[in-house]
């Protein structure tokens, strides 16, 4: 590939998703994508820039993006989180008037492994959560990652990472050798889909965030952009949970560290903000 149609491509990609391609992720395009070249019938990657160059490229451009995400999820995955969200519901449950749901969203859900642990920590709670409902927002780029969420179909490789055998029991449904989350569970759980470029007001207000593990793929001034956007939307008494490679600092400071817990955030008071 010529480093005309590389930058060409990383360019492209950068501005659809935020993800950041480096000269050196030229092998990445040739693993990633060669599937869907040759589904295509397009030779290569120069031949695929020139078509992207085209009008009327829209769909072959999402499917290159689609491509390239990494949709690396896992049950309950760093454990700390959960832990963390298990001590906050209650109290965010206490703290909210009748009738109002706690509101959670799993951005950048990928297969739906976050949700469906969030999911089954509300389950946990069972009458701490004094018959508070709880709703989840599953949001992903990629429409094939929001497709296998929405069914919650896994594999026994998939389960067995970070999913206790108790709760693997008690919230799946074994088909042959895959398991499906139970339907109780699949309730909590709407899916959507939704970029972190774009504007997430019209998602709602949240309790409780989770970012995490999208913001390393990002540059310093788009990972600012998504972060005061999460922060615009997250209750005064909420959280943000961002990812452990992931930070705030340098980036933004409508959301700071909730002290002595890692990769969790919350709202900066505004008389805390410098800016
Ligand atoms: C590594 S997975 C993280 C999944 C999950 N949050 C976790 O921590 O296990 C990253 C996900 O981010 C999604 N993603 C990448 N860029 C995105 C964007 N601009 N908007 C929404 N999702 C994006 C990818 O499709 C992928 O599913």
């Amino acid at each position: 590939m010529t480093p005309d149609s590389f930058n060409f491509l990383a360019g492209l990609v950068k501005v659809r998703s935020g993800i950041v391609l480096t000269a050196d992720k030229g092998y990445m395009l040739e693993t990633r994508l060669g599937t869907m070249l040759r589904r295509e019938g397009i030779a290569g990657l120069d031949a695929l820039a020139l078509r992207l160059r085209a009008p009327r490229s829209e769909a072959l451009a999402a499917e290159m993006v689609e491509a390239l995400t990494t949709n690396e999820s896992s049950f309950f995955r760093d454990g700390k989180p959960f832990e963390h969200l298990k001590k906050l519901l209650p109290k965010l449950a206490a703290a909210r008037p009748p009738g109002q749901a706690i509101r959670i969203w799993s951005a950048a859900c990928s297969s739906g492994q976050e949700a469906y642990s969030i999911a089954i920590t509300a389950v946990g709670l069972g009458a701490a959560l004094a018959g508070r409902r709880v709703e989840i927002v599953g949001t992903d780029l990629s429409q094939e990652m929001l497709q296998r969420a929405r069914e919650g179909v896994y594999t026994q490789f998939e389960v067995q990472r970070g999913l206790p055998v108790q709760m693997l029991v008690k919230h799946f449904r074994q088909e042959g050798t895959r398991w499906q989350v139970a339907p109780e569970l699949r309730a909590m759980v709407c899916w959507q889909a939704f970029n972190l470029l774009d504007d997430p007001r019209g998602l709602g207000r949240f309790d409780v965030v989770f970012c995490r593990n999208v913001l390393i793929y990002f540059d310093a001034p788009t990972k600012s952009r998504v972060l005061a956007a999460l922060a615009s939307l997250v209750a005064a008494d909420g959280v943000v949970y961002l990812g452990g490679a992931e930070t705030v600092l340098g980036l933004t400071d409508r959301l700071v560290p909730t002290p002595g817990e890692r990769g969790v955030y919350e709202a900066a008071r505004p008389a805390a903000r410098t800016g």
